[in-house]
């Protein structure tokens, strides 16, 4: 295949894109509202980068209307987002009205505009009262997201088809409670541990939930959204390079893929886990629970990983147990992020997920890239940098669909320039600028190369 070759994706193929509840909207302390993990973390000194908050954001609380219109713009029929527990049961208290009548109004506005919701219930905005009791180390805030996703279903359930139980518990659990990179900003491989397993709980009894209320069949779905990573070794003869891949690949992607699609552990997660107590943490039925059949599994890919194996690792801490560095491969493109640019590693992360979990329809929940946009005179974002970096992921996804794989949609990340996490403001990842003094919107030119790929259905 030559770069300049026509690609069409299949009929009835899914455009979209997808933002975060935390990154976006702001108000975090309106209708209701009470802090989130993410409140405590930004606001403690040295966390986030120049101090960022999760206030103003995007202000999306108070301009939704405008930013729906903006997707019926750019034509996606696709809207991921996510609902903030803090804001619809805060202190993973009772409902609140006020949070839960924003998300209907979203909802609504949605439809009226004929784009799907795709609804993910958690992208780590874990109410901190929940923490204060344990966070995701007690496994009763399991049971807590599944009355929390109840409480969701029972107010949209009626209008959104497409469910999403958690978002990269990978990050929730290693970056958020072993690396400290995230919030809560712990660093205890234990507590990293009994994080992973509960979090994988949470998912499962949220399933049930929503299956108890009807949803899968013709007319809906119900998954989860994990960010996949090929790791390889940096020298495939050291035997050490070759041991801590495995391990860093056991952690990153097997870690949550056999449990929800096989419903069991990896061997050797078990085996690696076991000194921080991973058995003593699964409960009879656990993973029956965890296994329970999904109707779509959420990729999200940004990168892939070389390892090398060394006693005083550079990357120590989420990797629970694993004495390892990254390499980073030369001559390759990065973003402002740091990234490799790889579309490479979306193609083999999507041909795994075909061979070693056969039948597994796949969405791409999230893709895209930070630069270090300018801003032209005439006011226009010439981003080429971010429309080849669309480009060639979406010819990765289109070569993946050709090899067998069941892809069913993208979803590009972000709609929005947002608060990307520990960076704050400072890396934009929107199809869509947002000027943080005046919260105006301006669509970048990738925003309009990607709506007429949503037009065409291909380039
Ligand atoms: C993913 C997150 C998303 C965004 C992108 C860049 O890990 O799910 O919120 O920050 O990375």
């Amino acid at each position: 295949m030559t770069e300049t070759t026509p690609l069409t994706f299949p009929d009835g193929f899914s455009w979209g894109a997808a933002t975060a509840a935390f990154q976006i909207e702001g108000a975090t302390h309106e209708d209701g509202r009470t802090d989130s993990v993410w409140d405590t973390f930004a606001r403690t000194p040295g966390k986030v980068l120049s101090g960022d908050t999760g206030d103003p954001a995007c202000d999306h609380y108070h301009r939704m209307p405008q930013d729906v219109a903006l997707l019926a713009e750019l034509g996606l029929d696709t809207y991921r987002f996510s609902t903030s527990w803090a804001r619809v049961r805060p202190d993973g208290g009772p409902p609140n009205q006020k949070g839960l009548d924003f998300y209907s109004g979203l909802v609504d506005e949605l439809l009226a505009k004929g784009i799907r919701p795709w609804l993910t219930l958690y992208h780590w905005d874990l109410p901190q009262a929940l923490e204060d009791q344990g966070g995701w180390t007690s496994r009763d805030t399991a049971y807590r997201f599944a009355e929390y996703a109840q409480t969701v279903h029972d107010a949209l359930g009626d209008r959104v088809p497409t469910w999403t139980t958690l978002n990269e518990p990978y990050c929730a659990a290693l970056l958020g409670y072993a690396g400290g990179q995230h919030a809560p900003g712990r660093t205890d491989p234990r507590a990293a541990v009994a994080a992973v397993h509960h979090l994988l709980l949470a998912h499962g009894l949220g399933v049930q939930v929503l299956r108890e209320a009807g949803v899968g069949g013709d007319t809906g779905s119900v998954g989860i959204t994990v960010n996949l990573s090929p790791v390889s070794p940096a020298d495939p003869e050291s035997a050490a390079d070759v041991d801590v891949a495995r391990r860093v690949d056991a952690l990153q992607n097997r870690m949550w893929l056999d449990p929800v699609l096989r419903g069991r552990y990896p061997d050797d997660v078990v085996e690696d886990l076991a000194p921080y107590g991973l058995g003593d943490l699964v409960q009879d039925g656990d993973l029956d629970t965890i296994g329970g059949p999904i109707d779509v599994l959420g990729v999200n890919y940004y990168f892939t990983f070389t390892m090398r194996a060394t006693d005083q690792p550079r990357l120590p801490s989420e990797w629970v147990g694993a004495e390892a560095a990254v390499d980073t491969p030369e001559g390759l493109p990065q973003t402002a992020m740091g990234w490799e640019i790889e579309p490479s590693g979306l193609l083999d992360s999507l041909l795994r997920v075909h061979r070693e979990y056969p039948g597994t329809p796949v969405v791409i929940t999230e893709n895209g890239a930070a630069f270090d946009d300018v801003v032209s005179a005439d006011g226009a974002v010439h981003d080429e940098d971010r429309r080849s970096y669309l480009e060639g992921h979406l010819r990765a996804a289109h070569e993946a669909i050709e090899a067998g794989v069941d892809l069913r949609g993208y979803l590009a990340w972000s709609l929005l320039d947002n608060f990307e996490w520990a960076y704050g403001y400072s890396k934009r990842f929107g199809i869509v600028r947002v000027d943080y003094d005046t919260q105006e919107r301006t669509l970048k030119d990738s925003a309009r190369w990607y709506a007429e790929v949503a037009r065409h259905n291909g380039f």
